[in-house]
């Protein structure tokens, strides 16, 4: 069934190397791109980087477009699965191919990328659009639901250049009555955001940081979330967008204290500090959802946490999409909603099992494109098939974002 597999290195929003993966069946060519973090959790599924100085700073992917080519495209075609109902198999297949525990031998970035053309063919040979295959997929029945978009913004941490310890400050515009009005609503929030970031810190202020949301001069939580309360109050939406934050916490963990100034002087903070800078913007701001609010190796703070957290807690580093880690932290009580990024772990039938372990235990899962990405559109398929409710999709800013180009083209007949 499956004719070819083509692999090549493309660049990502970053301008960085990251690999493409174009499957050839009798019904066409089903094409994928791989996304890549920058704050990425120490147990994710390992992004095979060529090291070569020469090239790209040691960033290519060439071996993993290699090992694509010369170990996982033969051996696959030699297996002869069919990509209409052998998804689960194919991932497990790839998973033994590389047989190691996170993927380093042939790469989780190469591994991905055949994982969602097999989705994209298997989606085709069944004659049912992407979502509804990944829907099949999860043993699912429900009706479809269009997601919530998240929107960062605001930018800080690792993916941008100014002082904001806080990597991602969203806006949700849950008072929306379609996917249609969610995106308006999001555009024009961020259109009035960046006239009030003109207004008070001039129009030097206005760059952009790794995820298309401004990244001004500011350095304190609070400053980002008043500059979106006014930005949501001139767009005259008020009380139709809701808040959540990301600050990609074990960024800047240091010997058990929290770095909030970890860009500039030293600002130490312990976790029960941290704590009650939660408590304070939760109480102050209309936020909905906290992700990595402690580093991904302080497990007592996150369960600590969550005892009485009125919203949304998620995993990303956390959890990092594993089923083992997803366990784990029901085990402790540390958290209500998974994170999910494909490449986290690195196939699609491991990404749904991990969702699936979340929603058995009453969680919310919350789809997430990454810092690197790419015009791919597999996770809007992704996030309507597993009816996650809402999605994490970036700012309304360039071709990277799930919103400005084709995402919701085939899930957007709902
Ligand atoms: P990353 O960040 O894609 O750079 O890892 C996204 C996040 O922390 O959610
Ligand atoms: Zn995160």
């Amino acid at each position: 069934m499956i004719r070819s597999i083509h692999a090549a290195q493309r660049l990502d929003s970053r301008g960085c190397p990251t690999v493409q993966v174009e499957l050839t069946t009798e019904k066409g060519t089903f094409r994928a791109i791989v996304p890549s973090g920058a704050s990425t959790g120490i147990n994710e599924a390992v992004e095979l980087r060529d090291g070569d100085e020469s090239a790209y700073g040691g960033r290519g992917v060439q071996g993993a477009v290699l090992n694509i080519q010369n170990v996982i495209g033969p051996s696959l075609l030699e297996s002869n699965f069919r990509v209409d109902t052998d998804q689960k198999k194919i991932d497990q297949f790839l998973k033994e191919l590389d047989g190691t525990k996170n993927k380093e031998r042939l790469g989780a970035n190469g591994i991905l990328g055949v994982s969602m053309a097999c989705a994209r063919a298997g989606a085709a040979h069944s004659g049912i659009p992407l979502y509804e295959f990944l829907r099949r997929e999860a043993g699912a029945n429900y009706p479809f639901v269009m997601p919530v978009p998240f929107f960062n913004v605001l930018n800080g941490g690792v993916h941008s250049g100014n002082k904001m310890a806080f990597q991602e400050t969203m806006i949700a515009p849950v008072g929306a009555s379609s996917i249609t009005e969610a995106v308006k609503m999001g555009s024009e929030v961020y259109q009035h955001l960046k006239k009030v970031i003109i207004e008070k810190f001039g129009s030097s202020a206005i760059g952009i940081g790794d995820e298309g949301g401004f990244a001004p001069p500011i350095s304190e939580p609070h400053e980002a979330l008043d500059l979106l309360v006014q930005a949501v109050s001139n767009a005259g939406l008020s009380g139709k967008i809701k808040f959540a934050i990301d600050p990609a916490s074990s960024e800047f963990f240091r010997e058990s204290k929290y770095d909030i100034g970890f860009k500039g002087a030293t600002k130490l903070k312990t976790a029960k500090e941290m704590m009650g800078l939660y408590q304070s913007l939760l109480e102050e701001y209309p936020v909905v959802l906290l992700e990595d609010p402690f580093a991904q190796n302080d497990w007592d703070s996150w369960t600590e946490f969550n005892k009485a957290c009125p919203v949304e807690l998620v995993g990303d580093d956390l959890l990092v999409t594993n089923p083992v880690y997803v366990q784990m932290a029901r085990y402790k009580d540390a958290c209500n909603a998974m994170l999910l990024k494909i490449n986290q772990i690195g196939t699609i039938s491991e990404a749904i099992e991990g969702a699936n372990l979340a929603y058995s235990y009453d969680w919310g899962v919350f789809v997430s494109h990454r810092s690197g990405e790419m015009t791919d559109d597999f996770i809007a398929d992704l996030a309507v098939g597993l009816r996650t409710g809402h999605l994490k999709s970036g700012a309304p800013y360039g071709g990277k974002c799930l919103f400005a180009g084709s995402q919701f083209k085939s899930a957007s007949k709902f």
